[in-house]
């Protein structure tokens, strides 16, 4: 690599990590997320949930038919935050990641900073888990 090429490169690289830094910065500063976990089951099952991030404990929540938790966070400053839930109720239980800072995760499923997660009691849907009565 001549000089010259090696000064553009290491531009290219600079502006690569200030794109990056920016991300980073305004998913963390203008974000705010709801996480909706919402009882879709039809036969008036309950839904219990434990959701938790690194950082913060939900505690165990007893979501009735028709019925939803949320909550309302921002990320942390470097878009770490993932939220997972363990959910069972009659029959079945599921381990489910709820949140995590990814572009893709967030414009498809989480369209107006709203993540929702719903139970059906079958079908597999983008925004939904699934659950099959036996
Ligand atoms: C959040 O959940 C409660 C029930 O726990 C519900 O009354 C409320 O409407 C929900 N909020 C939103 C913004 O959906």
């Amino acid at each position: 690599m001549n000089p010259a090429q090696n000064v553009v490169t290491k531009k290219m690289i600079l502006v690569m990590a200030l794109c990056l830094t920016q991300s980073l910065i305004t998913h963390s500063i203008l974000n705010k997320f709801h996480i909706h976990v919402i009882n879709g089951f039809s036969h008036g099952e309950i839904l219990e949930a434990h959701s938790r991030s690194k950082d913060d404990d939900l505690g165990v929540r007893h979501i009735p038919a028709y019925g939803e938790f949320n909550w309302t966070f921002r990320t942390d400053f470097f878009s770490r935050t993932k939220f997972s839930c363990h959910m069972w109720w009659t029959g079945g239980e599921k381990y489910l990641d709820v949140f995590w800072v990814d572009n893709k995760f967030l414009s498809n499923e989480c369209g107006g900073n709203n993540c929702r997660r719903r139970s059906q009691d079958d079908g597999v849907y983008l925004l939904l888990f699934s659950y099959h009565h036996n």
